[in-house]
């Protein structure tokens, strides 16, 4: 008998790598995507709930309800990504003008009703962008938080320490409020940070995969990557991109692909020389209890044989 696909709403703020990612959701039987709902974060909201309705109407999904959130952060001014991401945010290959419509109702809403509506630990909430959404849901309305499955998220680093700050990962530094909320909130936590994420490279013959697929989807991601990749490569002279935000969605396909410890993982909200950095207690020093399943490895031709396949499937 076949499993029933997990119940997601992936909460993103696209960006070229959630594009790639919300694509893997929506090719995949083992998730069920209830909705996607879009945070201002590598650009700002009116570009990045856009962004999540072309992704899903390119994906052949244009059914998928697509809901804005929150268009800055909890207490702090919205920091963007153009020069990592261009000034759409999915620059690259040219992309139509969306035709499916926004959901009417705000993101925030859609995530406390959603959770409050289906059976308890069914829903798994997927964060590929700040975590202002999901904190803000946690502050209306703590009675979902233990009705949450998990919360798969992609932030943070410990070896890698930062890259947008010399300590701090991007999608927490954005709205490091946020992320304090989250990770204080006892729901069950699964990181994937740029200790793993920088080992889910690009190369160019992962790359040459997605065109070889000769699909339109396939173009796109090929596009989208090989755009992607010139930022990585004169920054941190690496060999290719990180897909950062897909191997959140790998991990509930496949989390086989990916080892890691569960420790204690704080958020710096008040030092301004090291805001938003994740204080991890990988080697277990402090007595502070565990709350997040912190990931570092990965098998990198696993996870790409698995994204090139199930692309090929749009
Ligand atoms: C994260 O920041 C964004 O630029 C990417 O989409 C990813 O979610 C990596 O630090
Ligand atoms: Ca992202």
């Amino acid at each position: 008998m076949t499993e029933a696909p997990r119940k997601i709403i992936i909460d993103t703020d696209p960006g070229q790598d959630d594009a790639v990612a919300i694509m893997l959701a929506l090719a995949s039987p083992e998730v069920e995507v209830l909705g996607v709902v879009a945070v201002a974060g590598n650009v700002p909201l009116a570009l990045t709930e856009r962004n999540a309705r072309i992704v899903c109407e390119l994906s052949g999904k244009p059914e998928t309800r697509v809901f804005a959130g929150c268009d800055r952060p909890m207490l702090r001014p919205l920091v963007t990504a153009e020069q990592v991401h261009g000034e759409t945010g999915l620059d690259g290959p040219t992309l139509p003008e969306p035709t499916m419509a926004l959901q009417s109702q705000h993101g925030v809403d859609f995530i406390i009703e959603t959770l409050r509506r289906e059976p308890m630990h069914s829903v798994t909430l997927c964060a590929l962008g700040p975590l202002t959404n999901i904190a803000t849901a946690f502050q209306r309305a703590p009675d979902i938080i233990p009705r949450i499955q998990q919360i798969v998220l992609m932030g943070g680093a410990y070896f890698e320490l930062g890259n947008v700050t010399p300590v701090a990962e991007f999608n927490i530094y954005v709205d490091p409020h946020a992320a304090d909320i989250v990770f204080k909130s006892g729901a069950c936590i699964i990181v994937m940070p740029l200790d793993v994420t920088h080992k889910a490279l690009t190369s160019p013959q992962r790359i040459a995969a997605f065109r070889d697929l000769k699909t339109e989807p396939g173009r796109l991601v090929a596009e989208w990557t090989d755009f992607f990749e010139r930022f990585d490569k004169q920054k941190y002279g690496s060999d290719g991109a990180p897909l950062h935000d897909p191997c959140v969605i790998a991990w509930l396909i496949r989390p086989e692909l990916f080892q890691g410890r569960f420790i204690n993982v704080e958020i710096e909200t008040q030092s301004e020389l090291t805001l938003g950095m994740t204080v991890a207690d990988w080697w277990r020093v402090t007595e502070r209890p565990g709350n997040a399943l912190f990931i570092n490895s990965l098998d990198a031709e696993g996870f790409f044989a698995l994204l090139t396949e199930r692309i090929g499937r749009l």
